[in-house]
This record gives structure tokens, C-alpha cells and sequence, in this order.
């Protein structure tokens, strides 16, 4: 996995001299005027009022932003590029999974945009209301989202694989009283029922709901509305022609909230601010995506996780460029899917994940062959490690030799990028992200928070605020606190902590290694291994469940669930069924463990703390060291047996 020291590649001066930011001394500049050099990113927005200040660090590490400015996020999206002229520029191409397609100019994408914000408004949505959104990739999903904006009340995109119960434990988390959702979508050709799952989550909550329906599948499913449901396109129909004017927000009002994964049961609502997190989603689409207005972008992130948030809606569209959205899979109806839509829109720049690439790389080079790539100038992943020889497949295969890759490192929590190399600029090394971006303090560090040597393996931190970072976790202040800042903070400085492993080269480039916590990433889905847990251990019969990420093959990370029974149950094939059914039930079909392994026990220290661990050796099939101080060490040759029976 780590990259080796002589394999390197620079960016084709083709590339280069056409890049959005090219000079190298963009480093030294952003060291030398920080924070003010974030001025830089603010100035890609339109202000409905200046800010006074550029940080505000009195009360960190609740730090604040550009205080005292304003601005409406949708505007910046929306208005201002139709201002600009370019109405009739393509804003959206939809891509649907029955190869239906549609665009939607700025114009297009405005009037919608204003129309639904006009129906939320007369639903009773006020300012500072949470809305979730719990929809597939359909067009009206970006424009809930800049309705939201609009008229300034947050939104909370959950995930459509998501559960009745995950959503139900969001809207509850969050006090949202209204959704936003779909009657369901197409998976692999059948009609899904969404609005059963929403309808069953509403009913779990003890506070009524408005609820908005888009109707996707039309006579392919037949949905009937409750009371205070809504159809979106009655909705829409009703308030043709109407404009709202955005609402000015202050720079630190929250502009959405997002679940996400935690090492506790209990998801974690991070949230954005309007001012600090669009600047950095829309620096960083210009500077490392090089997005231009004039370009097709394609990010295949859903957008119900942080990377379709910050660069298919926000970043893209603040720079007023045509961010492309597909509904479906790559993998359907065939292994060609993705190239055809690249080579029908003419993609300039592509954006995906790893694991995305591994599978591109399992299917074979024909597919991508069978297609004209050429128009694609950058290459981008997120989400988890590339390893080196995925890297280079994707820029032979994809980008056809000599596209750049840029390999970014981020969280939910950071908003946006904070490591990769400058596609106009550095230097790319497979298998690591690379340098921090411009102004950005990330470091590789030991326990004691002491920089550690080059090839070392440490914790990844960030020791200075950036703009885009995340403000609290909704309600708790306390956690944020105390999960992100307390571990390496010290009187002096307030250190962020990422929860990931990582090492450094002689040169500054951070190979980001992984979780170190217990949070495991699935196929670019973060998932608390203890959420996990508590749905196994729910189940009648388990008496014990530990969790890890294991090995799903071809670099992929599977879960791994290690389970032992009450006495009264035996370890069969109709509680494995059980299990399977419970986690898909309280978080979604993407949760389902690949493996569950019975054992006896798990094995214990001699305090009774389930070695973790060990068990992530197993299932990643390592060795696994001393395990003397184990309490009951006989389980483990019992374990690797029964795993190797299965
Ligand atoms: O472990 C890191 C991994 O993904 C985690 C963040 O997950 P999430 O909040 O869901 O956001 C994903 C999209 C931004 C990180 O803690 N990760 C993300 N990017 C990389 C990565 N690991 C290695 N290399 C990356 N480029």
C-alpha cells in the first residue's frame, strides 16, 4: 500500500497551462498571510454583506468564520450566474437509471429551485427549521437542497439506502418536522418502495410530520398521500413562476447537518456553516478539481453522503459550471455504463471512489476501450486509500496516460479537501494523497502530539482551524469537544484529531493509512462498528458481537461480525438470517456483515475488553502476534478454524 520513493509523475504541461492555479508559490503565500489568505476562497462568493473578520478564534475550538458577513448559498448558485449572463448554460444533467435523461439550465435549475422554496415557505417551514431529505439521485434532490438554502433552513440529506429506523433516529436527533422523499426508485431494473420505509419511520416518531412526495416512479408504483403529505409536482405546479428572495444568512449559520459514523451507537449530526463551508467546497472544486464554468463535471458520489454535498451541488455549482448526477449503478444494465455517460456528455473532469476503481480494474480495460474518454482532462478519488496499482490503472485506462489523479483525503467533519497534490502544481506519487492543501495544518504526529520521523506510522491531525470545518455536532457541544479536540490538544494549541492513521515521506506527502478508531469504511460508507453491534446484540439468541472491517477482497473492506450465542441458542443457519435481517433493518442493506462467524466467546483480555484487534487480524487474514494476554486464548485457533470452515 505505501507508494514507492521513484515512482512518480508530474502533470502534463498541457494540463498545466490551462489550470486554474498553477504557480507554486501558492504554498508559501498561504503560509505567509494565514488566515487571511482564506480571503482567497472567500472571494469566489458574492456577499449580501462583508465579513468584519476572517477568523474568530475566542472561543475555540468553536471558531468562527468570516464573522459578521452574509450570504444565501443558493444565490451563489443559483441567481448570480444568471446575473452573469449565463441562463441558458447547462447547470444539471441528470442521468437516469432507465437511461431517461434531463438538463436543466440555470434558468431551469432556478425557477424550480424557487418554486419548491415557495411551497416549503407556504408548509410552514420557517428559517432555522431542519428539512430532511431522504431521496435518491433525482434532480429534485439538489433542488430541495437549494430550496433549503434559500429560504435559510438547514437541511439533513439522509442516505435513501438508509433504513426506516436510521432515518427515523435522524429525524428524531435533529427535531426536523418535515421530509422530504420519493414513493421509490429503480433498483437493478424493479420499482423499490421508498415511501413505505419513510412512512414507517414517521410513524415511530412522536411529533407529525410534513411530508413532501416525489413521485419517481409514476404508474410503475402506486403511492397514496396522507395527511399533511404532499405531491412535489402538485407542489411545484401550484407555485409555477414564483420567486423567493434568498435570505441573507450570517456567515456561521448552519447551512446543513449530516449524520455521520461515530465510535459510540449514537450517530453524530455534524454541521456546516453557510460562509466558512461553501468558500472551502468552492476553492477547492477551482483549485483541485481545476473546475471551470464552461465544463462538464461528473462526481459519482451519492449525494446523500459529504462528497455529493460539497463537489456535485455546492463547489460545482458555485463556480457555475454542469455538474452531472447518474442514478444508478456502474455495474447496470452494463459494465459500460459509466464510459458511455462520459463519452455522450463529454466529462472534462471525473470524480470517484477507490473502490469504484478497483472494480473498473476487476471487469477488464475493454469496457473503457469500447469508448472515446478523450474529452477527460483530471482524475479524482476520495473516500478511502488508493493503492498504487489502481492509481496507475485509472490513469492509463481512464485518463488515458497521462490525465492527472488527484487523490484527496477528507472527512464529513473537514467539509472539504484538506490533503492532495495540486493537479496544476505537484508532483503525484500513487498510493499517497500527497501534501496538505495551501493553509491547511495537517500533521502526522505520535502519541504525545511530537511530529513524527518520515516512514514512521502516527495519528493524522490539524492544527490549525480552516474554513470548511464542521461547527459542533448538533446538541453537543460536549462530544465534539471531547472526540475531535481533547486527545492531542494541549494549553497551547487546539489540535483537531481525524480518527485516521497515517505516515509521512521525506518530502511532506501523507499516505493516509486508515481508521484507527472503531469506524470502518464499507465500499465508501463510514460505518460505527458499534451501531452494528447493538443491531446484532438486539437479536434474540446473541449474547455477544464484536465488529471489525475485514478483508471483501481485491482491497475492498467487508464487515466482519464475530458472534456468540446465549446458551439457549444454537449458533444455525436461521440466526445468521436473523442477524443479517436485524442490521439491514436498523441501518440498510449496505451495513449487511459478509461474514458472521460464531464463536464461543470472543476473545477477552484479562480485564474483559473484547480484543478488537485480533479480530481484525483474523479477518484480514494477519498474523496475530502475542496472544498470551489474552484470558481465554483458546478461542482464537477455534475462530480461525470455524472462519475457514465458512
Ligand atoms: O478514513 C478516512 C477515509 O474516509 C474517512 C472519512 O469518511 P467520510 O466522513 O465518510 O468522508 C468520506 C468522503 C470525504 C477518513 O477519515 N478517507 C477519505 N479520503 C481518503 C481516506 N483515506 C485515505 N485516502 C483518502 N484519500
Amino acid at each position: 500500500m505505501t507508494p514507492s520513493p521513484d515512482d512518480r509523475y508530474e502533470p502534463p504541461s498541457s494540463f498545466v497551462d490551462q489550470a486554474n492555479v498553477s504557480d507554486p508559490g501558492i504554498y508559501e503565500e498561504f503560509e505567509r498571510s494565514w488566515p487571511d489568505c482564506w480571503e482567497r476562497a472567500a472571494d469566489l462568493l458574492d456577499w449580501h454583506e462583508e465579513y468584519d473578520r476572517v477568523l474568530d478564534e475566542g472561543d475555540a475550538p468553536f471558531y468562527e468564520w468570516f464573522s459578521g458577513g452574509k450570504l444565501n448559498a443558493s444565490y451563489n448558485c443559483l441567481d448570480r450566474h444568471i446575473e452573469a449572463g449565463r441562463k441558458t448554460h447547462a447547470a444539471l444533467k441528470w442521468e437516469g437509471k432507465r437511461r431517461e435523461t434531463r438538463t436543466y439550465t440555470y434558468q431551469d435549475l432556478y425557477g424550480e429551485v424557487n418554486e419548491f422554496a415557495a411551497a416549503l415557505r407556504e408548509l410552514g417551514v420557517g428559517t432555522d427549521d431542519i428539512v430532511t431529505i431522504y431521496l435518491p439521485m433525482v434532480p429534485e434532490l439538489p433542488i430541495a437542497m437549494l430550496a433549503c438554502a434559500r429560504i435559510g433552513a438547514p437541511h439533513s440529506v439522509v442516505f435513501a439506502g438508509f433504513s426506516a429506523d436510521a432515518l427515523a433516529t435522524r429525524m428524531d436527533a435533529s427535531d426536523s418536522e418535515y421530509l422530504v422523499t420519493c414513493d421509490g426508485y429503480y433498483r437493478r431494473g424493479n420499482a423499490f418502495n421508498q415511501k413505505s420505509k419513510a412512512d414507517n419511520a414517521l410513524m415511530t416518531l412522536d411529533r407529525s410530520v410534513t411530508t413532501v412526495v416525489v413521485d419517481r416512479l409514476g404508474e410503475d408504483l402506486d403511492h397514496s398521500l396522507d395527511t399533511d403529505q404532499y405531491d412535489y409536482g402538485d407542489l411545484v405546479l401550484a407555485h409555477a413562476g414564483a420567486t423567493v428572495s434568498p435570505v441573507a444568512r450570517d456567515a456561521e449559520d448552519m447551512l446543513f447537518l449530516m449524520y455521520t459514523s461515530g465510535t459510540t451507537g449514537q450517530p453524530k449530526g455534524v454541521t456546516h456553516s453557510t460562509g466558512g463551508y461553501l468558500a472551502q467546497a468552492a476553492w477547492t472544486a477551482r483549485a483541485v478539481l481545476d473546475i471551470k464554468p464552461e465544463d462538464t463535471y461528473w462526481c459519482s458520489a451519492d449525494i446523500g453522503w459529504i462528497t455529493g454535498h460539497s463537489y456535485t451541488v455546492y463547489g460545482p455549482l458555485a463556480l457555475g459550471t454542469t455538474t452531472v448526477i447518474y442514478e444508478g449503478t456502474p455495474d447496470y444494465p452494463d459494465r459500460s455504463r459509466l464510459w458511455e455517460i462520459v463519452e455522450r456528455n463529454a466529462v472534462d473532469v471525473l470524480y470517484t471512489a477507490p473502490t469504484a476503481v478497483r472494480a473498473f480494474m476487476k471487469w477488464g480495460e475493454e469496457y473503457p476501450a469500447g469508448h472515446d474518454l478523450s474529452s477527460l482532462r483530471l482524475l479524482g478519488t476520495v473516500g478511502e486509500p488508493i493503492n498504487p496499482r489502481a492509481w496507475k490503472w485509472f490513469r492509463e485506462h481512464i485518463g488515458g496516460g497521462d490525465c492527472p489523479v488527484v487523490d484527496t483525503w477528507w472527512q464529513t467533519e473537514t467539509g472539504g479537501m484538506m490533503i492532495t497534490t495540486l493537479p496544476g502544481i505537484g508532483t503525484m506519487k500513487p498510493g499517497s494523497a500527497g501534501p496538505p492543501l495551501p493553509g491547511i495544518g495537517a500533521r502526522v504526529v505520535d502519541e504525545d502530539g511530537a511530529e513524527i520521523d518520515p516512514g514512521e506510522t502516527g495519528y493524522l491531525v490539524v492544527d490549525r482551524p480552516w474554513p470548511g470545518m464542521f461547527r459542533t455536532l448538533y446538541g453537543d457541544d460536549e462530544r465534539y469537544r471531547s472526540e475531535y479536540w481533547d486527545a492531542f490538544s494541549t494549553d497551547d494549541e487546539w489540535v483537531y484529531f481525524s480518527g485516521d492513521g497515517a505516515t509521512v515521506d521525506s518530502e511532506g506527502y501523507i499516505t493516509v493509512l486508515g481508521r484507527i478508531d472503531d469506524v470502518i469504511n464499507v465500499s465508501g460508507h463510514r460505518l460505527g462498528t458499534m451501531e452494528i453491534e447493538s443491531a446484532i446484540v438486539g437479536v434474540e439468541g446473541v449474547a455477544e458481537a464484536a465488529v471489525v472491517g475485514g478483508d471483501g477482497g481485491t482491497n475492498d473492506t467487508a464487515v466482519y461480525a464475530y458472534v456468540s450465542t446465549d446458551h439457549h441458542h444454537d449458533p444455525n443457519e436461521e440466526l445468521r438470517e436473523r442477524i443479517t435481517a436485524n442490521v439491514e433493518r436498523a441501518i440498510g442493506p449496505f451495513a449487511r456483515p459478509e461474514q458472521v462467524v460464531f464463536t464461543p466467546e470472543l476473545p477477552k483480555t484479562r480485564s474483559g475488553k473484547i480484543m478488537r484487534r485480533l479480530l481484525e487480524n483474523i479477518a484480514n487474514h494477519e498474523p496475530l502476534g502475542d496472544t498470551s494476554t489474552l484470558r481465554n486464548p483458546e478461542v482464537v485457533g477455534e475462530i480461525e478454524a470455524t472462519e475457514r470452515d465458512q
